[in-house]
């Protein structure tokens, strides 16, 4: 039995993380500020949270750009703490030192002798994360809004990353790597609104923008500079670099990465559109 920090504990892959620790038998110090208060940017909040922890899960402060600066006196911490082993949400794009999250990618060897870096695709909760453009440009207008040009993503399901993550954090071996994690198969954003329209029979579209467009767009729901920034990584997307499937999700967990059609399945009850939209006609 290992003691797990995870932070952004109630965030869409800490919450799986933690349960799916705790269902292999493990104990769980859920962090974040609402869970316990824990604060990356209250240090003196660290030492409470890291007690009795042998491993972390770490997702870096949301709307940080450059996260290192402070993430890094916790990384101190936790080592001095006694943690051996840590695993680091990236993302796909985000090359070992990169800017941004990338940073703290080239940082975690230093601090711990056993170590994952996971970069996953986009998640296929975005369209349903409360808070995400994708899921508010749905309820809100009727359509799945990107500047993604017709190229595709391989989606991943974030109970597969949380899979990844709980059997890294905790396994025997640890891969003292980065692991880019996909779905099984890359979609076109046409075909992600196809799939949600056909499961759930509601009129959903894509609509395509471009990237001033759709960075105007999303500033009605996020503030400018998370707009600027999504707008950003959707043309990444639209570069085609984002539609390799790796198989890594399958080579730490047995089985193969959920596909997309299974997982909007199993949350059909969950997608609304407005009645009326512009996009009503199938
Ligand atoms: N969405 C995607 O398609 C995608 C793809 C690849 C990578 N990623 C990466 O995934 C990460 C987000 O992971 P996620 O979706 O699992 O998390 P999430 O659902 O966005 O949750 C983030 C959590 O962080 C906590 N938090 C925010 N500020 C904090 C602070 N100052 N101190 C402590 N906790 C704080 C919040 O909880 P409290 O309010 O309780 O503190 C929140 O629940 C990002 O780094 C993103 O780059 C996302």
């Amino acid at each position: 039995m290992t003691r797990v920090l995870v932070t952004a504990a109630l965030g869409t892959t800490g919450s799986l993380v933690a349960e799916s620790l705790r269902t292999r038998g493990h104990e769980v110090t859920a962090a974040s500020r609402r869970a316990t208060g824990f604060d990356w940017y209250q240090p003196e909040s660290f030492a409470a949270a890291l007690a009795g922890a042998r491993a972390v899960y770490l997702v870096p402060p949301a709307g940080d750009p450059e996260p290192a600066e402070v993430m890094t006196p916790f990384l101190a911490a936790a080592r001095s703490a006694g943690v051996r082993r840590a695993v680091l949400l990236s993302a796909s794009p985000a090359a070992p030192g990169a800017p941004g999250v990338g940073r703290v990618h080239r940082l975690i060897p230093d601090y711990f002798p056993e170590w994952a870096v996971l970069r996953p695709t986009w998640f296929m909760q975005n369209v349903l994360t409360a808070t995400h453009p994708h899921a508010v440009s749905i309820r809100e207008d009727g359509v799945l809004t990107t500047s993604t040009d017709g190229a595709s993503v391989a989606l991943i399901d974030a109970g597969d990353i949380a899979e990844v993550a709980a059997i890294l954090l905790v396994g025997d071996v640890s891969p003292n790597t980065d692991l880019v994690l996909t779905g099984p198969e890359a979609l076109t954003y046409d075909e992600v609104a196809g799939v949600i329209a056909d499961v759930t029979g509601l009129p959903l579209r894509h609509r395509n923008m471009s990237r001033p467009d759709l960075q105007a767009y999303l500033g009605r729901f996020v503030p400018a500079a998370v707009a600027e920034r999504l707008a950003a990584l959707d043309r990444i997307i639209a570069t085609g670099s984002q539609e390799r499937v790796t198989g890594a999700v399958r080579d730490v967990t047995g089985h193969k990465p959920r596909t997309f059609r299974s997982w909007v399945v199993g949350r059909r009850g969950e997608f609304a559109v407005p009645a009326g939209s512009a996009f009503t006609e199938r």
